[in-house]
């Protein structure tokens, strides 16, 4: 293949540290298999240290991925690289991330070390990761901000220890372009061209994408970024929009990747309908309004040449022309056709659910669009055994009558049934579900109401967090009706929360800290 760019995409790790994007392990799964399916060249699965569970996640995304390498993220002490190590060791093309931090003020203040003990934290590191896998790459956070003589020692250090990849983050997002351009210049021609340089961007000052351009100019050959542009504060680089700059502008740069560009759209709604980050309407690439034409100038010139005022069509990444798809008289046949036109690879067994909920989902509407099929798809997802399941949600309300609710919720291996009333059916609802699950202390912190398509028979997507016990949990569901849809997200909120609960449990119980109590600012 020509000259590429290799896509390492970190939204399982980097973008899990977005501020309430706590991903469960099968969620996490969905995202793999998407990336996958997507020919990212390497999915970057978590950081084991953190916990035994999130250890065992690793090791569950290794199951499923059948060709991206898969990284698991580490420091350079030896628990943590041999539990990275074990998390990854049985995927089909396994990789060791190892980092340490190279500037001053990381080196005094964080870790209270020496440039000298840094340079052997990285010898040691780097070299016991190299003898437990042959694909090593090795990270210096806060890389922009390091004295580049002394970074450019401990790449070359890095690499003659074994690291395949040297990574080069701007981890506060402070580099401007033609900065970055130095630093990763300096790099690639200090290292044997063996070595593939990488670049990982923050996006506190909105550069991040352009940085990492900026790198590939440089030389760099692998680029770290998230869908969507999640992670850590402001976010990475946005993986669709460094593929969508490569290939429409190949002309200028010459490098492509090998992501299925086609499936970017895809990709995106499923991350956004898992974090509850919402897509901002206007986003480069994935956004409602990117393709669209409103001045009347811009759509005459349209009509008559698509090239006025399209630098790329709207299918290139998923969008489809097609608004109106299915009804009820459709059948199974022509249902999976739509899937696969939208870029999924339904299996043949999942069909018979599949079917039975588009079939449900006709009983309550008329037409069925693309953006219907996305969220059945979407909420068919996940297979996970919850333990709180709603049954039932019956209500009453209107203009001179309180609101009232009844919710049936199993609960484990019971079934409770409770009543509430409330202002408005929604609250009545959420009450009603406090009551029968013993969540009275439970806030709801966040509610977020949305028409996935037009007309009044469209479903409400409903997104909401609750806070309880100090932790925030989220929760989303879709229906025709928008009271069910809040009830069912509330639920979900709840089986999040037992997850964040267990979660914290664990980490607190685990011998070293995670990511965050270690103040990285990764
Ligand atoms: O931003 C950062 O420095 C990181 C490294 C751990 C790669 O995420
Ligand atoms: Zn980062």
């Amino acid at each position: 293949m020509e000259d590429y760019v290799r896509i390492f995409d970190t939204t399982l790790r980097d973008g899990e540290q977005s501020p309430g994007a706590t991903m469960t392990a099968s969620e996490k799964l969905r995202i793999a298999r998407k990336l996958d399916r997507m020919n990212v060249d390497v999915i970057e699965a978590g950081f084991p240290a953190a916990s035994p569970g999130e250890l065992k996640s690793v090791q569950q995304v290794c199951e499923v991925v059948q060709q991206a390498q898969v990284a698991a993220l580490c420091r350079t002490r030896e628990g943590d690289i041999r539990k990275s190590w074990e998390a990854v060791k049985d995927a089909v093309n396994p990789r060791i991330h190892v980092f340490i931090a190279t500037s001053d003020i990381h080196m005094e203040h964080k870790l209270c070390m020496t440039r000298e003990q840094v340079l052997e934290q990285i010898r040691f590191g780097v070299s016991l990761c190299r003898e437990l896998c042959d694909n090593v790459e090795f990270s210096a956070e806060d890389a922009t901000r390091s004295d580049l003589g002394f970074l450019t020692e401990a790449f070359v250090l890095a690499a003659e220890c074994g690291a395949t990849t040297l990574n080069v983050p701007d981890t506060v997002g402070y580099t401007m372009p033609a900065e970055y351009f130095t630093i990763t210049k300096t790099i690639v021609q200090a290292v044997p061209d063996n070595v593939i340089i990488s670049a990982h961007c923050h996006n506190d000052l909105g550069l991040a994408v352009a940085n990492s351009l900026s790198a590939i100019a440089a030389g760099a050959r692998q680029v770290e970024g998230c869908i969507n542009g999640i992670g850590e504060r402001a976010g990475n680089a946005a993986i669709e929009e460094v593929v969508m700059a490569l290939r429409t502008r190949h002309d200028l740069t010459g490098i492509r990747t090998r992501v299925d560009n086609t499936q970017l759209l895809n990709a995106s709604r499923l991350v956004s309908e898992i974090t509850g980050l919402d897509v901002q309407r206007n986003k480069a690439i994935v956004g409602r309004n990117a393709f669209a034409h409103e001045a009347g100038i811009h759509q005459h010139g349209m009509l008559k040449q698509r090239e006025t005022y399209e630098i790329m069509h709207p299918e290139d990444v998923g969008f489809s022309d097609t608004s109106l798809v299915l009804g009820k008289h459709s059948g199974k046949h022509a249902l999976k056709s739509r899937f696969s036109e939208l870029g999924y690879d339904v299996d043949e067994a999942d069909m018979p659910a599949l079917f039975d909920r588009f079939k449900a989902l006709c009983d309550r509407k008329k037409e069925i669009y693309d953006e219907d099929l996305h969220a059945i798809i979407e909420a068919a997802g996940d297979n996970a055994e919850p333990w709180y399941r709603l049954e039932q949600v019956e209500f009453s309300s209107g203009t001179n009558v309180e609101s009232r609710a009844v919710a049936t919720v199993r609960c484990g291996d019971r079934t409770a049934v409770a009543d509430a009333t409330g202002d408005g059916p929604v609250n009545a609802a959420i009450e009603a579900i406090k009551k029968a699950t013993a969540a009275e202390g439970t806030e709801l912190v966040d509610y977020r109401l949305a028409a996935i398509t037009g007309g009044s028979d469209a479903q409400g997507r409903v997104h909401l967090r609750i806070e309880r016990e100090g932790i925030v949990a989220r929760g989303n569901d879709t229906h025709t009706d928008v009271v069910i849809a809040s009830a069912g997200a509330f639920v979900d909120a709840l089986n999040n929360f037992i997850f964040q609960q267990e979660r914290a449990r664990q980490r607190a119980g685990a011998p070293e800290p995670n990511l965050r109590d270690a103040g990285t600012g990764v």
